[in-house]
């Protein structure tokens, strides 16, 4: 199936940009025809990313740009700047986050609060900065947040950042239907161990006497039990935010290799 053109003429923003999911996701977006607006805290992993979309038929770019989702002005300057370069928004993709693991009994309050300055606020001022352009989008503007299968089934060391997860799908829940009637979508996308930098440096983050054995209910079974790839975020993203997803509302997807049945 050719969907080269099924974004064409929107503009969207994603989050969490310069690495993962979000990565991948800024990318197949601009395949797909969108004006992306790529935004990370860390420029790093920005460079490059207008150039990796390569040649598209239908317009799609990259342009990429600072923000600290957990600085209110922050994100009202990088919302601002992408609303005045292009004279509206159609979606938003909130990836980034932060995450780490701890012992709940040794978590100290400023690892708590920076988890949930970061996941759950900063998810909040994205979502509120962008919804007075979303609600004038032509196409019916769509939020997508980011929860985790952490949010439903217990992954040990996470009750803050799975925390934060379980709230977002909540506070996505409300927004929904809120502004259903002025065509507004909100839907949290659930993924399950996707293979990027958060996964990557779990093991690090984690306590040193962490116990392995409790990750045992924690592998897919799609893959040969391997994490899944950006890609297989970014394209159920892509379903989200076109019109392919116009009838999604108010709920979540869970993209989790099958780990949990
Ligand atoms: N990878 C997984 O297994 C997995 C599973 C469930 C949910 N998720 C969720 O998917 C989303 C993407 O995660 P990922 O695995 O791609 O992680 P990642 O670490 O590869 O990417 C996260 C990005 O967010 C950025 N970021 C962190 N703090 C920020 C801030 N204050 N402002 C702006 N950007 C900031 C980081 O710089 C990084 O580029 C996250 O919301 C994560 O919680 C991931």
């Amino acid at each position: 199936m050719d969907l080269s053109h099924r974004l064409q003429g929107r503009t969207i923003v994603v989050t969490g940009a310069g690495s993962g999911i979000g990565r991948g996701t800024a990318l197949r977006l601009a395949r797909e025809g969108a004006y992306v607006a790529a935004l990370d805290v860390v420029p790093d992993g920005l460079e490059g990313l207008a150039d990796e979309v390569g040649p598209t038929r239908s317009g799609g770019q990259v342009v990429t740009g600072p923000v600290d989702i957990s600085s209110e002005e922050s994100v009202k300057a990088a919302i601002a700047s992408v609303t005045d370069a292009r004279g509206g928004l159609d979606a938003v993709v909130n990836a980034a986050a932060v995450h780490y693991g701890d012992h709940t009994h040794e978590m100290s309050l400023e690892r708590w609060n920076r988890l949930l300055s970061i996941n759950l606020t900063g998810t909040f001022l994205m979502t509120r900065e962008t919804i007075p352009a979303l609600l004038e989008s032509q196409h019916g503007g769509v939020i997508v947040n980011f929860s985790s299968t952490s949010a439903y089934f217990a992954h040990p060391y996470m009750a803050a950042y799975s925390a934060t997860k379980g709230a977002i799908m909540s506070f996505t829940h409300a927004i929904a239907l809120e502004y259903a009637d002025r065509g507004l979508r909100a839907v949290s996308v659930v993924p399950g161990g996707i293979e990027t930098a958060i996964t990557g440096s779990t093991p690090a983050n984690l306590p040193a006497d962490v116990d392995w054995d409790k990750f045992a209910k924690l592998m897919p079974v799609l893959g040969r039990g391997k994490f899944g790839t950006p890609d297989s975020i970014a394209g159920v993203v892509a379903m989200l935010v076109s019109d392919d997803g116009a009838y999604i509302t108010g709920t979540e997807i869970r993209v989790d290799g099958g780990t949990h049945m």
